[in-house]
């Protein structure tokens, strides 16, 4: 089962400022809906409440200590294994060959060890920002796709839509070097 982070990240490596996306990028949420319809999507609690509704079409589980958070529509998980087991069982309910990571920034962090492939959106600009994304370290995710993008009407800067895929496994230290 491939286990996908997907984020859009500034040059900077920020991602998020005062628990909101910190541009505005049309095309990088079509891009989000197109990339993850129909798969289980994992969140961490403050991501799914800056979204503050589940997202349509794909399984929503939501990740928080608290044993009391629910929200209609979403699945909680007390960990990030926790989702990743309830995340497979969906996948395989529904026939999807993925589980898409979506964030936020504690979430990525942690994630990393056990993702297959990141789909990011290069966004061409430096931001400020409170919420960064992990250094993608280019001896374990080799990039194997690249594809340039030009900025719409709804698009504050261009962007590109990269792929990475893990070029280590677990046994080869992914996890200390992530
Ligand atoms: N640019 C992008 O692609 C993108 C994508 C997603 C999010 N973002 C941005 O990222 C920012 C949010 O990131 P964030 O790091 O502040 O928050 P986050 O990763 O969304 O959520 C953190 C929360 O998840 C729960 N959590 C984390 N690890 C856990 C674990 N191991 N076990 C159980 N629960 C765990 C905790 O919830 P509790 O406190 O409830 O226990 C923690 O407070 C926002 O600015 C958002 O807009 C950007």
């Amino acid at each position: 089962m491939d286990i996908i982070i997907v984020a859009a990240v500034a040059e900077n490596g920020v991602i998020g400022r005062g628990n909101a996306l910190p541009w505005r990028l049309k095309s990088d949420l079509t891009h989000f809906r197109s990339l993850t319809m129909g798969k289980p999507v994992v969140l961490g609690r403050k991501t799914y409440q800056s979204i503050g509704k589940p997202l349509a079409g794909r399984t929503t589980i939501v990740i928080s200590r608290d044993h009391s958070f629910s929200a209609p529509g979403i699945v909680t998980a007390p960990s990030l294994d926790a989702a990743l087991a309830c995340a497979r069982g969906d996948a395989r309910r529904r026939g999807a060959g993925a589980i898409i990571i979506a964030g936020g920034a504690d979430i990525y962090a942690q994630a990393l060890r056990c993702a297959t492939r990141l789909v990011i959106t290069e966004v061409h600009m430096p931001v400020e920002g409170d919420a960064q994304f992990p250094v993608i370290d280019r001896q374990i995710w080799r990039e194997s796709a690249r594809s340039e993008q030009q900025a719409g009407p709804q698009d504050e800067a261009k962007f590109a839509f990269v792929t990475y895929e893990c070029a280590v496994n677990e046994s080869a230290g992914r996890q200390s070097a992530a």
